[in-house]
């Protein structure tokens, strides 16, 4: 059967998946179906900060490098997730940052991550999840370490700092949170398209949305035109748009897993049939590739403790009705 990659890029989309490197190296057929399927890989762990920053003053880019070189093996793009994000900083970063180096600690971060892919990659995730409109600022910005220390226009900074580090990757502001017909992401939304509005307006070196699409199979608030509409209008700012890290939340259905693998089969193909409607769209990325590896296992559990079944391969790499739901909606598009 004709491969996920081959399928999108038969409509001028990149398909590809999140992976960690202990998964791909102690995996040989995952390694293989990896490989088989994906056009681009991006690391679940490795380009994070306290992956690369075991000790304040060291850069450890092993990890990554190895994903990198696995990624280019197979002819496969590599992607950079993240270099500002307000989660998985290292230990020592509340004692070694403060207002005074933050700028410092910032740039240099920024720069040599950057500058050490630099003319590689495909497109890096500058800035990670930086929307919290519970945290009630009018500019709907997340109270992380990194507004306290440099103010919302950190946000400016990084892009421009990663532009000058990388001038040739795609440069992606990414979040969550926002395909829903719900108040919440109905505020998320807004207060995103407010945030990229103003980056584009000064200038800022933003070359693309990324949309991380984790998805429920029960969430029956799902409006097409509500997200249509959305997508639109930030393709209409010249953004190309990636959806990220697609996944589907198996929680709250029955246990039968032939049930619960309909009702997420189903939830891709509406999905990225709104999505794959919208000519920015570039690229789809899963968020893991198999359901044994999936971080919703650790994170969204089911009740009954039964294995999750969120993507595309089953435990033991066999596709599944998901799989088939993507590849129609890539032939559809
Ligand atoms: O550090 C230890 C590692 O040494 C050990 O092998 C492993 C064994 O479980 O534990 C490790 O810590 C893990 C950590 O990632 C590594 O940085 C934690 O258990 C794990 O919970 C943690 O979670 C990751 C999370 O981001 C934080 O980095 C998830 O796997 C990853 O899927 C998740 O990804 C995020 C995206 O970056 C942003 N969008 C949401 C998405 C899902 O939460």
């Amino acid at each position: 059967y004709t491969p996920l990659k081959k399928r999108a890029a038969a409509k001028g989309i990149i398909y590809g998946a999140a992976i960690r490197r202990g998964l791909l190296e102690e995996n040989p057929k995952l390694a293989a179906s990896f490989a088989q399927q994906c056009g681009i890989l991006v690391p679940e762990w490795e380009l994070k900060w306290n992956f690369l920053r075991p000790t304040p003053n060291k850069f450890d880019f092993t990890a990554s490098d190895w994903l990198a070189k696995f990624a280019r093996t197979h002819g496969m793009l590599y992607r950079g997730h993240t270099l500002v994000w307000h989660d998985a900083l290292p230990k020592w970063f509340k004692e070694v940052v403060n207002r005074r180096n933050a700028e410092k600690v910032f740039v240099e971060h920024i720069t040599t991550v950057a500058k050490h892919y630099a003319g590689q990659m495909h497109s890096w995730d500058v800035v990670n999840e930086a929307i919290e409109t519970r945290d009630k600022r009018s500019d709907g910005l997340k109270n992380t370490p990194w507004l306290k220390f440099l103010g919302p226009d950190y946000i400016e900074l990084a892009f421009r700092v990663a532009a000058q580090a990388d001038p040739k990757a795609l440069l992606v502001y990414n979040d969550t949170a926002l395909e829903y017909n719900t108040p919440r992401d109905e505020a998320r939304r807004n207060a995103v398209l407010k945030l990229l509005e103003r980056l584009k307006s000064r200038g800022t070196p933003i070359h693309a949305f990324g949309i991380q699409s984790h998805l429920w199979a029960t969430e029956k608030r799902f409006n097409p035109k509500v997200l249509r509409k959305f997508l639109a209008d930030v393709a209409s700012l010249g953004l190309k748009i990636l959806v990220t890290e697609l996944d589907v939340t198996d929680q709250d259905l029955p246990k039968d897993p032939k049930i619960r693998d309909r009702a997420v089969a189903a939830a891709y193909e509406n999905y990225l049939s709104v999505v794959l409607d919208e000519k920015a769209v570039i690229a789809v990325l899963n968020w893991g590739f198999s359901d044994r590896d999936s971080w919703i296992a650790q994170y969204a559990p089911r009740k009954d403790n039964a294995p999750v079944r969120p993507l595309p391969f089953d435990s033991n790499l066999k596709p599944k009705l998901a799989w088939y739901a993507i590849a129609r909606a890539f032939d559809r598009a």
